[in-house]
């Protein structure tokens, strides 16, 4: 298989596939000026509750960097920055530090984007940076077909990929049409190619475009706003109504997914009341003494696997945020066997190992194969909730489990990993 890049003598990441370089001579000044000012960022999102830019080609990230550092920066920065890039090729996490060191300001920002830029299997994935309120999804996979599947509209839009000689399916009509369906009348598009044929497709699909002095060495760039003389249909016929802008609202029940759905109002600026027939959240269904979270493999990564996949993401990145490893939580691994007649099948390996799922000490790996007798299979990233086990532990204990005081002690020895309910709806109560 092709790697996604390479880099250069000169240092210059460069993707053999497309024979073409990923950046112009001056990557940071033509995220800033191509990028970010062609959108009219940071005034334009100034006083807005949230801000939705939609790229096209990921890449090393350094236009999400340097949007997310913008944000970081601007007092009058909306409430929620949400990025969406569409990328059918991601580089390894090294190489997007590698591309951020020349960047000493964006450096913490990008291993902050390192520390979650794994498992990127085809599918949409959610990063979350800054308590939630600076967003990127990732969604892997052919720019086209995925904006396809878009039901929402971006406020700006950053159109990137390689030249359209060497690329030229990510700047066809058929994708700028499917990219136009994600915009609403306003948003603001910005890009370095000026090519004839992609300011005409541009225009077709409703876009008012302007050729702008570039940055050099490039003489000029592309700014252009969605303006059509026809009433654009939303991103899809069944879209809701466009919401009310953050207010006041209940939510019902204080359950985990009550609790949840709050949360992410409030992230997003709204006041939420949470309305509970119990004194404490999770006194219903939702509170259970322990949990164990893992994903679902299939081979064929059918869609419950790749819900599941969310979720676990999702739960290791709010644990790692709002509990205490060791004492309220701990990421561990669980052992999945495959049966016997499961033979060599290489995507289900690879839907494994994508996840980079267990870190298995040395040694650790034989134990864990005495504990199931049997040969490991796959090792994947998960969790244990415990409850009842960390009530009665003092803090910073809460893993020291005895393997064998309990029915199904094995698995616990295997996973040693707790997200203490209990214990965290005491201290929201
Ligand atoms: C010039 S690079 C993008 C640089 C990036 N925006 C940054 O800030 O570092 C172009 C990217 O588009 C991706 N790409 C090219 N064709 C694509 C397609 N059809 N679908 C999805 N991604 C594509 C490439 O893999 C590459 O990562």
């Amino acid at each position: 298989m092709t790697p996604p890049m390479d880099w250069l003598p000169d240092g210059t990441p460069y993707s053999p596939r497309f024979g073409d370089r990923y950046h112009s001579e001056q990557p940071l000044a033509q995220a800033r000026e191509v990028f970010l000012h062609g959108c009219g960022l940071p005034g334009a999102w100034a006083g807005a509750a949230q801000w939705r830019i939609l790229e096209t080609g990921f890449g090393l990230g350094l236009n999400f960097l340097a949007t997310w550092d913008a944000w970081r920066a601007d007092p009058d920065r909306p409430r929620l920055l949400h990025f969406v890039s569409l990328e059918a090729w991601p580089v390894s996490s090294t190489d997007l530090l590698r591309a951020a060191a020349r960047y000493p300001e964006l450096l913490p920002l990008a291993e902050q984007l390192a520390a979650q830029y794994w498992g990127l299997l085809p599918g949409v994935h959610r990063l979350w940076f800054e308590g939630g309120r600076a967003l990127l999804t990732l969604a892997i996979g052919d720019a086209q077909a995925l904006l396809r599947q878009q039901h929402w509209e971006a406020d700006a839009v950053y159109l990137d990929g390689f030249s359209p000689e060497h690329n030229p399916e990510l700047w066809s009509a058929h994708t700028l049409k499917a990219l136009a369906r994600c915009c609403h009348r306003g948003t603001r598009l910005a890009t370095w190619c000026v090519a004839g044929t992609v300011r005409a497709a541009l225009t077709q699909c409703g876009f008012q475009v302007e050729k702008v002095p570039g940055t050099p060495p490039k003489r000029h760039n592309l700014r252009a706003r969605f303006d059509p003389a026809w009433e654009p249909r939303p991103a899809r016929a069944a879209a809701p109504a466009a919401l009310p802008g953050p207010a006041r609202c209940i939510v019902i029940g204080a359950g985990v997914a009550g609790a949840a759905s709050a949360a992410s109002l409030a992230r997003r600026g709204w006041q939420v009341q949470v309305l509970d027939a119990a004194d404490a959240p999770a006194s219903g269904a939702s509170g259970l003494p322990v949990g164990l979270f893992a994903p679902h493999l299939s081979p064929d990564d059918n869609f419950f696997s790749r819900v599941s996949r969310s979720g676990v993401r999702a739960m290791l990145q709010q644990c790692g945020e709002l509990l205490e490893p060791g004492v309220d939580w701990q990421a561990s691994g669980l052992l999945e066997r495959r049966p016997e007649d499961h033979g060599e099948d290489r995507e289900h390996h690879d839907h494994a190992d994508a996840l980079a799922l267990i870190r298995v000490e040395p040694g650790e790996e034989q134990q864990i194969a005495e504990i199931q007798h049997g040969r490991p299979e796959h090792h994947v990233r998960h969790g244990v909730s415990d409850g009842d086990r960390v009530d009665r532990e003092p803090a910073g204990h809460g893993h020291e489990h005895d393997d064998r005081d309990q029915a199904g002690a094995d698995h616990r020895r295997v996973l040693h990993g707790a997200l203490l309910l209990r214990r965290a709806r005491r201290q929201h109560a």
